[in-house]
């Protein structure tokens, strides 16, 4: 499962890319408005830290509008995404720019049958939002284990890429359904690290290495 990390945040993203820990990043309108950075300047700068896919999202309502857009957000760098939101202008924005060569990612998917659609649109990514269905009473889990079904019936190759993580539980879950990508905020994924066991444990062996008076160095 390939972890994408889900900020602008251009310190977040190098520290853990450092780690080896990001295969991609993506990023949103809001994201972008919490870094306080312009789009086009932090999106190159990312860029210039990950090599694998990025994702710009464009802003227009319309498919035309968004082709340019989008066609803009590619000349960033080669490793653009762009992404474009899971409406029928969304939709003829992704076809156009799959054929031209660029990857896609339709964002915004809250059911099956809109993964299946945006696949049938040519969309190199799906982004089904979990936490976002949890907040409305629906198990968003169930959302990414559907959605594999219906791919892996038909072979379609576009990625699943499950999105709106808001827990641990969330990561694991999805590795376990199979979801092909994870793009989590960096406390999410650093918390991927923690256990109450392994603090614990930690504590008792710095105590009886205290003891003992030894030293290592
Ligand atoms: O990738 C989409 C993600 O940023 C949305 O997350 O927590 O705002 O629902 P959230």
């Amino acid at each position: 499962m390939k972890f994408f990390v889900d900020t602008a945040d251009v310190a977040a993203i190098a520290e853990l890319n450092e780690l080896g820990m990001v295969d991609g990043v993506t990023t949103n309108p809001s994201l972008i408005l919490k870094s306080g950075r312009n789009i086009l300047e932090v999106t190159k700068e990312i860029c210039g830290i990950v090599s694998g896919p990025v994702s710009a999202e464009v802003v227009a309502q319309d498919a035309d509008d968004m082709i340019a857009e989008g066609r803009k957000l590619a000349e960033i760098a080669p490793n653009i995404t762009v992404k474009v939101p899971l409406t029928w202008a969304g939709l003829k924005a992704c076809k156009v720019l799959s054929d031209e060569g660029f990857m896609v990612n339709v964002t915004l998917c809250f059911s099956p049958n809109q993964a299946l659609i945006a696949a049938k649109a040519g969309a190199t990514f799906i982004s089904p939002f979990i936490g976002r269905l949890d907040d409305i009473n629906i198990d968003g889990l169930d959302l990414i284990a559907d959605i594999r079904h219906i791919y892996d019936n038909y072979g379609f190759e576009t990625q699943i890429l499950a999105a709106s993580i808001r827990t641990v539980n969330h990561i694991t879950e999805c590795a376990k359904i199979g979801a092909d990508v994870i793009t989590a905020p960096p406390a999410v994924i650093k918390a991927l690290a923690s256990h109450p066991l392994t603090e614990k444990g930690l504590d008792q062996f710095n105590k009886d290495w205290a003891a003992t008076g030894q030293k290592i160095l």
